[in-house]
């Protein structure tokens, strides 16, 4: 219990900063040319996966208040769009150096590879939800469809595993792992204890008010 106030009393901006310095550190990479031999590749690829960190970190922000009684709620927002720079970042990678700007080659890709497919998919769902992620849309929406809308981030995080899962001809541990992970943190919602009857949850602080 002190445990969780003690998570619960950093400022957000603590977490923002966490969450940008394995960005920052690929940065460093990037200037002292230390990525390796295929510097476009070892971006690309720990852009993506730390996309889908944060993707996962911020699902499991439920189950761990719920099961655990650990309150991360106040970070949700924070560690979503740390996800969503990932996320950005990836596909900037990908459009900008790998394909270098090639739109014919891009739209093939779209069009041809399953993975890339799969992973525009889940891109194109979290725009929405980054788009959103403020007081004012939370107010504008109403908090009831603020977070039916915001349920779209399961089925993105499980398209952005299974995007790395497809990436690979043969079966590697690390992507089935994610994908086992997005699957149970996505089916964990299924196991909750039941709440009243006739309440909703406000998406910032996570109490339930009376309807
Ligand atoms: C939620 C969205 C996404 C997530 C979570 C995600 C995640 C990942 C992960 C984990 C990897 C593999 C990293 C590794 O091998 O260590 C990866 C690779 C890759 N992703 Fe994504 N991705 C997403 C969206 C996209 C999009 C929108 C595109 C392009 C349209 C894309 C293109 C690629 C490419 C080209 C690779 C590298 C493939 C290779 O190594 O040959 N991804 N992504």
């Amino acid at each position: 219990m002190a445990q969780s106030k003690l998570w619960t009393k950093a400022p957000t901006w603590v977490v923002y900063s966490l969450g940008f310095l394995p960005a920052a550190y690929l940065v460093y990479g990037v200037v002292t040319n230390s990525l390796g031999p295929d510097p476009i590749a070892v971006l690309e690829n720990n852009l993506g996966e730390h996309a889908l960190q944060f993707l996962l970190l911020g699902l499991a922000i439920t189950p761990l208040m719920r099961f655990a009684k650990i309150n991360l709620v106040k970070y949700r927002r924070a560690i979503g769009l740390i996800a969503f720079f990932y996320v950005v970042l990836h596909l900037l990678v990908y459009t900008l150096l790998d394909r270098q700007l090639d739109l014919n080659a891009i739209i093939g890709d779209i069009w041809k590879r399953p993975y890339i497919t799969i992973g525009m998919s889940a891109f194109l769902l979290l725009v929405p939800l980054a788009i959103t992620s403020n007081n004012f849309s939370i107010r504008k929406l109403g908090a009831a469809t603020w977070n039916k809308l915001h349920k779209i981030v399961y089925a993105a995080v499980i398209l952005g595993a299974l995007h790395y899962m497809l990436l690979t001809k043969t079966w590697q541990l690390e992507p089935i792992i994610y994908f086992t992970l997005a699957v149970l943190l996505v089916a964990s919602r299924k196991f909750y204890p039941k709440r009243k009857k006739q309440t909703r949850q406000n998406p910032q602080t996570s109490k339930t008010q009376t309807a």
